[in-house]
């Protein structure tokens, strides 16, 4: 069965509580038991990671390419604006990654409208809260299994 890795980002650990007003109550326990119920439906594995230290997302990427993973879906969080290793990480893997976003970048700070991880990525899913996962992780299925 094919595999893929989740890898949830710095302060989503914290979803549910966190600033409600953009990302809303969902928490991520939530979002994890509604991608493992897709991706039973779909016969895909996940492994699920949270991490708030961007050298451990870094190791989590390479480790995925060793293990011979089929995708990463990935929320980079606050590292989408600010990582370049994250974004050398998943480019050096070539494993295909796909980036979301519970709140519409775009429509938020300017600081905001920059991801510097979405360029190495296949695609981008970004403003439907929780969706955007589902969206997410149903589009790399289609990728990685078709
Ligand atoms: C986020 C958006 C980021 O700008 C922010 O730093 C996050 C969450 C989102 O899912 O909407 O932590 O990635």
């Amino acid at each position: 069965m094919k595999k893929i890795l989740v890898l949830h980002g710095p302060n989503l650990n914290l979803l549910g509580e966190r600033e409600v007003n953009v990302y809303g109550k969902v928490t991520l326990e939530q979002i994890n038991q509604e991608l493992e119920t897709l991706a039973k439906n779909q016969k895909v594995e996940l492994e699920i990671h949270q991490s708030n230290h961007e050298g451990e997302m870094v190791e989590l990427i390479q480790k995925a390419q060793k293990n011979k993973l089929a995708g990463v879906l990935i929320n980079p969080a606050a590292f989408t604006h600010t990582s370049v290793a994250l974004r050398d990480a998943i480019s050096a893997v070539q494993i295909p990654t796909v980036e979301v976003h519970l709140s519409n970048i775009y429509a938020r700070e300017e600081f905001r409208h920059t991801s510097l991880t979405a360029p190495s990525c296949v695609g981008q899913v970004s403003g439907f809260g929780k969706d955007s996962y589902i969206l997410g992780l149903m589009a790399l299925v289609r990728r990685v299994c078709s």
